[in-house]
């Protein structure tokens, strides 16, 4: 089969040229960075975890009507998405302060904030993601006012919606991180969920134990690093039939 087109490689994925017009293939790799690729890793399995819970999510989000990039999984690896023009924004909601929150401002990992906290910041690997705020963003045109409007009010539902989710299997949603992106359609624009939902980018702890079920568990060196995401597939009821053994994908037959 011809090789399609590669079109980016980023550190978790990569994206090739889709069957049609406007659509792309996005690849999940094993692949694990941390600090800005500073720490850089490999957990076995991930990228068919994140391709199958990142599916998932997309689904039940477009089930209460958000818009995402998401067309349908392709493989054990592969999804199908729209093409968008990606808004270089890193939208990160926190429930429970956890990470750079906790180091920034001293409040200890755990606490409740006392409501959902929405932060900005530039995607730019140069400049370390830095964080932003709304004026830098409108000023410096990376958004729109009326785009910044409609992600704010997307991020709340789907914060919303997802905190539930986890909930009902036993997972604590304590902060996560989106990316949207902008998508033409008769000339109409709309802001719409793109990149992934995995515990690549979000902290789920375990409810009743608190124990960490995410990638903090690769930027920390807790070990268990597969078997977290493996847990979180399993509650959610989406973990590959034959197990463990299904996620290196289909092996050839000599
Ligand atoms: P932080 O506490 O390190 O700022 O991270 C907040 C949330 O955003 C956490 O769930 C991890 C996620 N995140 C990413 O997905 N990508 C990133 O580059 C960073 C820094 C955080």
């Amino acid at each position: 089969m011809a090789r399609r087109r590669q079109l980016y490689e980023g550190k978790a994925k990569i994206l090739f040229e889709g069957p049609e017009p406007g659509t792309l293939v996005q690849y999940f790799k094993d692949d694990a960075t941390a600090f800005n690729a500073r720490k850089k890793g490999v957990i076995t399995g991930k990228g068919v975890l994140n391709n199958r819970i990142s599916e998932y999510l997309m689904m039940r989000l477009h089930e209460i009507g958000i818009p995402t990039h998401f067309v349908r999984r392709l493989n054990m690896r592969e999804q199908l998405i729209r093409e968008v023009e990606i808004i270089p924004l890193e939208v990160v909601v926190r429930n429970v302060a956890a990470g750079s929150l906790s180091e920034r401002l001293g409040i200890p990992e755990g606490t409740r904030l006392p409501r959902s906290i929405l932060e900005y910041y530039y995607k730019n690997d140069q400049l370390n993601d830095p964080m932003v705020s709304e004026e830098h963003i409108t000023a410096f045109g990376w958004a729109t006012t009326q785009d910044m409007d409609d992600i704010v009010a997307l991020t709340l539902r789907i914060n919303d919606f997802l905190t539930g989710l986890f909930l009902g299997v036993g997972i604590t949603l304590v902060d996560f991180k989106l990316e949207y992106g902008r998508l033409w359609e008769n000339e109409e624009m709309r802001i719409v969920l793109a990149d992934e939902i995995s515990p690549d980018n979000c902290r789920l702890w375990d409810s009743k134990t608190n124990e960490k079920m995410d990638k903090d568990r690769f930027r920390r060196d807790m070990g268990k690093v597969e078997e977290a995401y493996q847990e979180v597939a399993k509650r959610l009821g989406i973990l590959p039939e034959a197990g463990i053994r299904d996620l290196k994908g289909p092996e050839l037959i000599q």
